[in-house]
C-alpha cells in the first residue's frame, strides 16, 4: 500500500499543545510538545499485513539543542533517544527515519521526549510498510 500520513495535531497527546503559529506544517498545525520529560504523541496506525516498515517523523527545532525521543512501536522501544536536531528555526521542517516492524491490523507508535527540553514541534509521522506481496499459490 502507498504511505499514509498521520497527523500529530489528531493524535493522542499528553503533555504538549496543537498549535499553528509557525508555518509550514501540513494539516491543520503541529504539536508543540511541553517542556518535559515523558511528554508524547501517539498514532494508532494500521497495517494491512505484518512486516517492516519505515516511520518518517516530520520536525521543527528551532533551537540548537538535539531534543532526543523514544520511539515505540506497540510498547516496545524501537528507538532509543532518536536525535531530532536543530533545524535551523521553527517554521524549517525536517525528517527523520526509523524502521521498526509491526503487525497486522492496529498498531501504536509513541514519541516520547527524554530530555527536560521536552520534544521538537511534530508535524506528522508517515507509515510505509509496502511489502512485496507473498506469490500466490495453486
Ligand atoms: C518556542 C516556540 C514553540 C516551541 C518552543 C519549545 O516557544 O515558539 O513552538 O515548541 O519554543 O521550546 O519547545
Amino acid at each position: 500500500a502507498a504511505p499514509v500520513t498521520h497527523e500529530a495535531e489528531t493524535a493522542t497527546v499528553s503533555q504538549g499543545l496543537v498549535e499553528s503559529n509557525h508555518t509550514g506544517f501540513t494539516g491543520d498545525g503541529f504539536v508543540n510538545y511541553d517542556n518535559a520529560t515523558g511528554s508524547y504523541v501517539q498514532w494508532n496506525v494500521n497495517a494491512a499485513q505484518a512486516g517492516p516498515a519505515t516511520l518518517t517523523l516530520r520536525y521543527a527545532n528551532g533551537t540548537t539543542t538535539n531534543r532526543p525521543m523514544d520511539i515505540a512501536v506497540n510498547g516496545a522501544v524501537a528507538a532509543s533517544g532518536k536525535a531530532f536536531a536543530g533545524t535551523g528555526a521553527w517554521t524549517n521542517w525536517a525528517t527523520t527515519t526509523v524502521t521498526t516492524t509491526l503487525k497486522a491490523g492496529a498498531n501504536t507508535v509513541r514519541a516520547t521526549a527524554t530530555t527536560a527540553n521536552g520534544g521538537p514541534n511534530v508535524d506528522h509521522l508517515t507509515v510505509d510498510n509496502a511489502t512485496t506481496p507473498p506469490p500466490t499459490t495453486g
